[in-house]
């Protein structure tokens, strides 16, 4: 689609006419579109979820979005098309839904380590096809999102499918080999948060806090230091020389640190986190 369509798109959107469709209704997906519904991009009766079972369709139910058992039926009724289903099961799902897939669709794969060459080969020739990469804050409407256009798609999609996300967190278009390395950096990066969170919680505890106290603190500080980075838009190590007083607390803290290869661990972490999604995407 052109500029063109890509106009036709955003009319649509503005007057509450976009049918957005979820194949595999999990955790990811109900994420995505709970963000599209705070922020009130999307009413929940344009949007319709499908799954093998009810286990996660009652909850869409809940929020008044329409749900099927049928993935067909979400191709029929919409034009902008998620795939949330485990990468694994996605080979299946294309197969079955590519008679239904026309011009008229924009589809968007979150599914880890499944290439836009791959999901371009089995969808037809010229489908308009995007990848996003979400991660688990999505679910708290902040999430760090990337996504990549195939061949098909252009800035029409881009921008219909950008401003849609903005309402889950951070949203950019990047080159698909940034993908991998954003699952090292901030897909897998969340869960080194909660590490850290974890032994800066533990650390207190040893100290003599109760562990719910310093469980709450811990988190309040990951999110104030984090909120500080964005908002300054300063280089973290600006940020960390701010606190050091000469001689105090912060920097014997640092030093500590520094002792146990924080930042080399880290870099290392982010390092096999991308190489093993590389692999995983040509497994
Ligand atoms: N979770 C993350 O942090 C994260 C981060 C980045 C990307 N992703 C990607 O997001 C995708 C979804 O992950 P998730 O954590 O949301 O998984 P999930 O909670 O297990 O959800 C998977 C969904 O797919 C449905 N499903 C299974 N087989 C299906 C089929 N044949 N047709 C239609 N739907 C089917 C499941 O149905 P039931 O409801 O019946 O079980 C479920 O609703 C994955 O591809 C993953 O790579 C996840």
């Amino acid at each position: 689609m052109g500029a063109e369509g890509g106009r036709g798109l955003r009319a649509a959107m503005e007057a509450e006419e976009l049918r957005v469709g979820f194949v595999g209704a999990g955790r990811m997906a109900a994420g995505l579109a709970r963000g599209l519904l705070r922020a009130g991009k999307v009413p929940a009766s344009s949007i319709l979820a499908s799954a093998p079972s009810d286990k996660n369709l009652d909850a869409w139910r809940e929020s008044g979005c329409r749900t099927t058992h049928c993935n067909l039926e979400v191709l029929q009724e919409s034009s902008l098309v998620f795939l949330g289903t485990k990468p694994h099961v996605l080979p299946a799902v294309l197969q079955e839904i590519r008679p239904a897939v026309g011009p008229q669709h924009i589809i968007i794969s979150m599914a880890a380590g499944v290439s836009l060459h791959t999901l371009q080969r089995l969808l037809p020739a010229g489908t308009k096809v995007l990848r996003l990469m979400p991660n688990l804050p999505c679910v708290v409407q902040a999430g760090a999102i990337v996504f990549s256009r195939g061949s098909c798609a252009g800035d029409g999609e881009a921008s219909l499918l950008q401003s849609l996300l903005a309402s889950c967190g951070l949203c950019e278009e990047v080159p698909e080999a940034y993908i991998n390395i954003h699952t090292g950096l901030s897909g897998s990066g969340v869960a080194y948060v909660y590490l850290f969170a974890e032994a800066l919680a533990e650390g207190a505890v040893k100290m003599g806090m109760p562990g719910a106290l310093a469980s709450r603190i811990a988190a309040q500080t990951l999110l104030g230091a984090a909120k500080m980075l964005l908002e300054t838009g300063e280089h973290p190590a600006k940020l960390r020389a701010d606190v050091c007083t000469p001689g105090g607390t912060t920097i014997h803290a640092l030093h500590q640190l520094e002792k146990g290869a924080l930042r080399a661990t880290v870099m290392d972490a982010v390092e096999v986190a991308t190489s093993r999604a590389r692999d995983m995407a040509q497994d």
